[in-house]
C-alpha cells in the first residue's frame, strides 16, 4: 500500500518564500521511497539553493533546459514523459499563468506541457495576487484541464500581512499526492470506503460529557491507507485532537446518534465500511439545558440509555464489506468471534484495549469466516496498511479496482 515507493515524482519549485517548505516535502517523499526529481525555476534558486534539494533527494536538481542527458528521447520532454506525478509546490502566480497559457519557456513549464502524468498544484503567493481575477481565471483554466489545484492556506504571510495565499503544509500536499497516485494505479481505485474513527462524546449538560480515551489515530491511519489505495474515502470522526488525513471527505460528529446518521448517509453506494470508532454504548437519558449545579448532595445519579448499534443496523447491506473492531481487556478471541456473528460482519479486528488505546503501536488479530490472522505489533500507520491489504486479499472481487 506504499503508493509512493519507487514512483517518479517531479517536484517543480517556483520562486516564493515558501520554497523552503518544499524542501520538507522533497524529504518526506524521498523517505517514502519516491524518486524525486526537483526542477527549480530561476526565481526559485534565489530563495533556496539547489544543494539543499540535492542532498534531500539524493538526485541532481534540474534547472537548465539544455543540460539534460539525452536518453533516446528529446531531452527537454524526457522528464515529463517518465513521471508518475508532477507536483508544483510552491506554485507562484507567474508559474500558474505561464502553465495556463501553455508556455514552455523553461524546464518546468516544458515538463508540465509535455507530461501525461497527473499534476498537483500548491499555490503560494501574496493574498492580493491570489485574489486577482487574472490568477483566479488561470487557476480555473488549470482545474478545467484536470490539474488538481489545492486551496492555499489562510494566515500570516512572510510580509507582515494576513490573508489567503500561504502554501498548504507539506503533509497536506503529500496526502493529495498519494491520493492522485492511488487513483492512477492503486488497488482500491474507483471504490468508495467509509471509515469511522475516534470516540464519541455523550453530553450531560452544556459543559460535560461522557467520553473515552480513543485518540482517532488508528481510524485516521486506516482512512489514509484507503486513500493511498486509490479509494474515495469518507472519514466519520468523533472528537479527536489529531490532524485528520488530507484528501479524504471528513465528517465531524460528536455523539453516537450523530455518528450513526453520518455513517448511514456515507455508506450509500460504498463498497467497504471499517468501523473503528469507539462508540459509546450508553448516553445520558437527558441532556440538561443548563449547567448542572452540584448542590448539597453527596451523590448524583445519572440515568443512561443504550445507544443504537451502528454496525448491527447495517445487517441488510450484504453488498457492503463490513469490518468492525473489538478492543477488549480479556477473552479477546471469544468476544471478537461473538461480535463477528452478532453484528453480521465480514471481519472483526481484535486488539488488546489497554495496550492499544492512546498508544502509537498496535497488535491486532483479524478474524473472519476462514479463520484468524495475527499481525505483529507495529505503528498504527503500518498496521492500517497491512489491514487494508488483508481485506483486499480476502475479497478481491468485491473490492477490485473499477
Ligand atoms: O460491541 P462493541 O462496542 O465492543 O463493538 C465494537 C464494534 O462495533 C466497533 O467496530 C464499533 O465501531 C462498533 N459499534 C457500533 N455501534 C455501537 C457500538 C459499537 O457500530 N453502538
Amino acid at each position: 500500500m506504499n503508493v509512493i515507493a519507487n514512483k517518479q515524482i517531479i517536484l517543480g519549485v517556483s520562486g516564493s518564500i515558501a520554497a523552503y517548505k518544499a524542501a520538507e516535502l522533497a524529504r518526506s517523499l524521498s523517505l517514502g521511497g519516491a524518486l524525486v526529481d526537483v526542477i527549480m525555476t530561476e526565481a526559485a534558486q534565489r530563495f533556496v539553493g539547489a544543494p539543499t534539494f540535492q542532498a534531500l533527494t539524493g538526485r541532481p536538481v534540474l534547472a537548465d533546459m539544455w543540460a539534460l542527458p539525452e536518453d533516446g528521447v528529446v531531452g527537454h520532454v524526457a522528464l515529463g514523459r517518465r513521471a508518475d506525478l508532477v507536483v508544483l509546490a510552491p506554485a507562484t502566480a507567474n508559474t500558474i499563468a505561464r502553465i495556463a497559457a501553455g508556455l514552455s519557456d523553461d524546464l518546468l513549464t516544458t515538463t508540465v506541457l509535455a507530461t501525461s502524468a497527473p499534476v498537483l498544484c500548491a499555490p503560494a503567493m501574496n493574498p492580493q495576487m491570489y485574489a486577482n481575477p487574472a490568477t483566479q481565471a488561470n487557476i480555473a483554466t488549470l482545474r478545467q484541464r484536470g490539474v488538481a489545484v489545492l486551496e492555499p492556506g489562510f494566515g500570516r504571510m512572510a510580509e507582515p500581512q494576513v490573508g489567503l495565499g500561504r502554501m498548504p503544509e507539506p503533509a497536506v500536499i503529500e496526502g493529495h499526492a498519494r491520493a492522485l497516485l492511488g487513483r492512477a494505479g492503486g488497488p482500491l481505485r474507483g471504490r468508495r470506503v467509509v471509515v469511522s474513527a475516534g470516540g464519541t462524546h455523550e453530553p450531560i449538560d452544556p459543559v460535560r460529557f461522557i467520553g473515552n480515551r480513543a485518540s482517532g489515530r488508528m481510524g485516521f491511519a486506516l482512512a489514509g491507507a484507503a486513500r493511498d489505495g486509490g479509494a474515495q474515502v469518507t472519514l466519520v470522526a468523533g472528537p479527536a485532537a489529531l490532524p485528520p488525513p488530507p484528501a479524504v471527505d471528513l465528517v465531524r460528529v460528536e455523539t453516537a446518534l450523530q455518528m450513526r446518521d453520518a455513517v448511514y448517509a456515507a455508506v450509500e453506494g460504498a463498497d467497504l465500511l471499517i468501523m473503528n470508532a469507539a462508540v459509546a454504548d450508553f448516553r445520558p437519558a437527558e441532556r440538561a439545558e443548563r449547567k448542572i449545579k452540584k448542590g448539597d448532595d453527596d451523590e448524583m445519579l445519572l440515568r443512561l440509555v443504550r445507544n443504537p448499534d451502528i454496525l448491527a443496523g447495517l445487517a441488510a447491506r450484504r453488498d457492503l464489506v463490513k469490518v468492525g473492531f473489538a478492543a477488549e481487556t480479556h477473552d479477546l478471541a471469544a468476544y471478537a468471534l461473538s461480535k463477528l456473528e452478532r453484528k453480521g460482519l465480514d471481519m472483526i479486528i481484535a486488539n488488546e484495549a489497554v495496550a492499544s488505546i492512546g498508544h502509537d503501536d498496535i497488535e491486532v488479530t483479524l478474524f473472519d469466516a476462514q479463520g484468524a490472522q495475527r499481525l505483529p505489533r507495529q505503528p498504527k500507520e503500518q498496521a492500517a496498511a497491512a489491514i487494508l491489504e488483508a481485506i483486499i486479499r480476502r475479497w478481491p472481487a468485491r473490492l477490485a479496482p473499477t
